[in-house]
């Protein structure tokens, strides 16, 4: 008879310390701590971790933090089990790792789990994307989340329901990677009107989302060592995508009138490829200017580069005129448009498109075929349904309603609770805004201190690749009911009059 496996018993790690002065955020420190005592082998393969309240109460920190540090070491594969109900040091590290004596000499970052990655991989598992607490329902101020209770779930499914029942066979089965045809044909008589994007059905690639567009770009466009402009500030999932397939980003940064094109061509005037979000730059919501848009098309034709043009949330625009895309101005076919369902739908849906030049269609579609075939084609014909049935203009007229109301709420709730501490300008378009901090302050500080206490920022200056003026915090709004606002600006003011680095700033 089998014996009954006791419950390794849980180790104390009293020992760890954390320096709450240091830049490096808290759970980023602990999870290095944590790491560095597994390759030492001070934790041994199959050791229990204390739990995460028991390890925040020893060490004076929050639970979050303990349970962001758990999080990533399981992303990396150093631990397993569940968080919160038993979290083990991994049983398969690798030897090599096991062996590594002086803790002093951490892993090589590129090379995470000291496999023998090949040099294509070490750039992939390199490319960092994101903090665990990213993702994640909606919730005071995460950023990049659309009023997902808002969608009309009721309708979606009924329009579900109904290809289920019919079973077409066409959509049971594989097809087009350039995608489903008829979804390519209105997105096309969308992109046209909505957004002054100029092609045929055919130049129409659907992919699963923004993410998936600059990767295929990035596998088809360049090779390893390839320059690349990307925006500082910028958006990290596109640079990860790029730095993936070995480019060298080159930061180019950004004024009120967008990509300052000059300083690019300083720096790199024969990159590869721009990558550019010129209709509501991210994260600072800056609209690229006529003349900086002529002056990059100039710039890529001289240079023979391509331009990657992400166009990920601007429809939702409040006041001004309707900003057409780079994409209609290009006479020379250097422009890759990307566009995304996650911000006017919903991110779990992972559709998006690209309009790339007719001659291209055909190496894209093959890229997509290897990366992961197609979409699934009865999501694919579902969003056809609800393009043509109207329904998709009706819920993206009501949302650029509801969003531009909550961002004034915000505002309101700012001025009033946070004046003198956050300084929030409006923001003619998107779903977030950017709030400065006073000149000095570490928005890196401030933000893990809000998260501490469980309020979701993103600095402003982890989105940059060069150091900024003055620090500044993002806040999603999109999500928040008005009460939900009002709720959140009201606790953020208690926790930072309680902020060490604003006492100090
Ligand atoms: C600048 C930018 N581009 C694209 C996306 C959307 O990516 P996806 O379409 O892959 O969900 C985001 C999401 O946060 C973003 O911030």
């Amino acid at each position: 008879m089998a014996l009954p496996r006791s419950k390794p018993r849980a180790i104390p790690l009293s020992g760890l310390t954390l320096n709450p002065e240091d830049d490096t955020p808290l759970h980023r420190q602990l999870c290095d701590r944590l790491r560095e005592a597994i390759l030492s082998g001070t934790l041994r393969a199959g050791t229990r971790l204390p739990g995460t309240r028991t390890l925040a109460t020893e060490l004076g920190i929050s639970r979050n933090t303990v349970v962001n540090a758990f999080e990533q070491l399981l992303a990396e594969g150093y631990v397993t089990g569940k968080i919160g109900s038993g979290t083990y040091v991994a049983c398969k590290l690798p030897d090599t790792l096991l062996q590594v004596g002086n803790v002093t000499d951490p892993p090589k970052l590129n090379d995470p789990h000291g496999r023998n990655l090949s040099r294509r991989g070490r750039m992939v598992a390199s490319a960092y994307i994101c903090e665990p607490h990213d993702h994640g329902p909606p919730s005071a101020f995460r950023l990049g989340v659309p009023a997902v209770s808002e969608f009309p779930i009721a309708l979606w499914s009924r329009l579900v329901a109904r290809y289920w029942r019919q079973s077409p066979a066409e959509l049971l089965s594989y097809g087009s990677s350039a995608g489903y045809y008829p979804l390519r044909e209105a997105i096309a008589s969308y992109v046209g009107p909505a957004r002054g994007v100029r092609c045929t059905p055919q130049q129409v690639i659907i992919v699963s989302g923004s993410q998936q567009g600059v990767d295929l770009a990035a596998r088809l466009l360049l090779d390893p060592g390839d320059s690349v402009w990307v925006e500082t500030p910028g958006y990290r999932g596109a640079r990860a995508a790029l730095q993936g397939a070995g480019a060298r980003p080159i930061p180019v940064p950004v004024d009120e009138q967008g990509l300052v094109v000059e300083v690019g061509q300083q720096r790199e005037p024969y990159a590869r490829l721009a990558y550019v979000s010129p209709s509501h730059q991210y994260p600072t919501g800056a609209v690229m200017s006529l003349p900086r848009r002529l002056q990059l098309l100039e710039w890529a034709d001289q240079a023979d580069a391509w331009v990657l043009e992400d166009d990920y949330d601007s429809e939702y625009r409040y006041s001004g005129r309707p900003i057409s895309a780079l994409q209609g101005l290009d006479r020379s076919e250097r422009v890759i448009y990307i566009g995304t369902f996650s911000k006017v739908l919903l991110p779990t849906l992972r559709l998006g498109y690209l309009i790339v030049p007719p001659d291209m269609a055909g190496a894209f579609a093959n890229a997509r075929k290897i990366a992961d075939i197609h979409s699934p084609l009865v999501d694919q014909a579902v969003l056809t349904d609800f393009i043509n049935e109207g329904h998709f203009s009706h819920h993206l007229r009501r949302m650029r309603t509801l969003y531009a109301e909550r961002q004034r709420v915000l505002l309101e709730a700012a001025r009033q609770a946070l004046d003198g501490v956050l300084t929030i300008n409006h923001n003619e378009t998107g779903m977030h805004v950017v709030a400065w901090l006073p000149a000095g302050v570490s928005d890196q500080a401030v933000c893990e201190h809000l998260l501490l206490h469980g309020i979701y920022t993103r600095a402003l200056s982890s989105d940059c690749l060069e150091p900024i003026p003055r620090g500044g915090l993002l806040l999603g709004y999109a999500a928040l009911t008005p009460e939900q606002i009002w709720a959140g600006v009201q606790r953020m003011r208690e926790v930072l009059a309680a902020c060490p680095a604003l006492q100090a700033g």
